[in-house]
């Protein structure tokens, strides 16, 4: 008979796994994730911001677990630490990424590392860790936060897209590999208004308006409307759906507006 893993009680609530939950997108995730009965545990390089996340959402609900995605000892220590208080991960969700523009031209090979190491690396070693956990778990899941800039050219950010691109096929090799035990999706959140992406458009350094203006929507986007899409695919409702990359956008790729069009009148 397959060994259970160690651990004095297994819990009886769901366990979600959110890399980079301390804020943001993670942040949100997190909060979906909890809103449906999971125990949410926020995997951060940042303890004290994860904390006080955790304390916020709940402290029956939510646990914080310092954790560098781009370390492996540092995810091992964090996935048997939750082995051990909790017994079990039903959903994991590898959120925790960097962004560092540059022109390529000027690109280091340290910056190069560093964002793949953590946005994809990350994606790897967290996975790969939780393996065995969720192997345990009837309603297994994994979701990997992927970007619309996969999927368009985006100057300044060549590592960066590198990271999202690949794990839009990391996503489809794991799903293939440990399907239909654990489904394995990703979302490519288009522009959404976080903290830290609200704080570079109130410094002029990208144009909110402009952006929000290319969607369909005509607005950016609110971190719930990741969180929520990230809990449904964790979800017993998302049963059928494995190996697949949901566009949460407002519709910014699907958008071919070229200025007035040819079904609209002069005024
Ligand atoms: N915000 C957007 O508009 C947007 C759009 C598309 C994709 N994304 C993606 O969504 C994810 C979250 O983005 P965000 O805007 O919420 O970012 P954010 O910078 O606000 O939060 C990232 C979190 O990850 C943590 N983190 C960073 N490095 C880590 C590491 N090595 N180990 C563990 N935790 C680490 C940070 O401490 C932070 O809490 C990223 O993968 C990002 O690429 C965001």
């Amino acid at each position: 008979m397959k060994q259970k893993s160690e651990g004095p009680a297994r819990s009886t609530t769901q366990v979600a796994v959110v890399t980079g939950g301390a804020q943001g997108l993670g942040r949100a995730s997190a909060e979906a994730l909890a809103a449906r009965g999971y125990h949410v545990v926020l995997c951060d390089v940042n303890p004290d911001v994860a904390a006080k996340a955790a304390q916020e959402i709940g402290s029956t609900r939510a646990t914080a677990v310092r954790c560098d995605v781009g370390d492996t000892s540092s995810v091992d220590a964090a996935i048997a630490q939750v082995a051990r208080d909790l017994g079990r991960i039903d959903a994991l969700v590898n959120n925790a990424g960097i962004m560092e523009p540059s022109r390529s031209e000027e690109l280091s090979d340290e910056s190069w590392e560093r964002v793949l190491r953590i946005n994809i690396g990350g994606i790897m070693r967290m996975s790969r860790a939780s393996h065995r956990l969720l192997s345990e778990s009837d309603n297994a899941s994994i979701t990997n936060i992927s970007s619309i800039t996969a999927h368009r050219g985006f100057p300044g950010r060549l590592a960066y897209v590198a990271s999202k691109s690949a794990t839009e096929g990391m996503t489809r090799v794991l799903a293939t590999e440990w399907g239909p035990k654990i489904r394995v999706n990703a979302v490519a959140p288009g522009f959404i208004l976080t903290e830290r992406s609200r704080a570079i458009y109130e410094s002029g350094i990208a144009d909110g308006e402009a952006r929000a203006g290319m969607t369909v929507m005509g607005r950016l986007g609110e971190p719930r409307e990741i969180g929520d899409v990230v809990a449904f695919l964790a979800s017993p409702e998302a049963s059928y759906l494995t190996g697949q990359v949901i566009v949460v956008d407002g519709g910014f790729l699907a958008n071919g507006r070229t200025g007035r069009d040819i079904t609209e009148r002069p005024a």
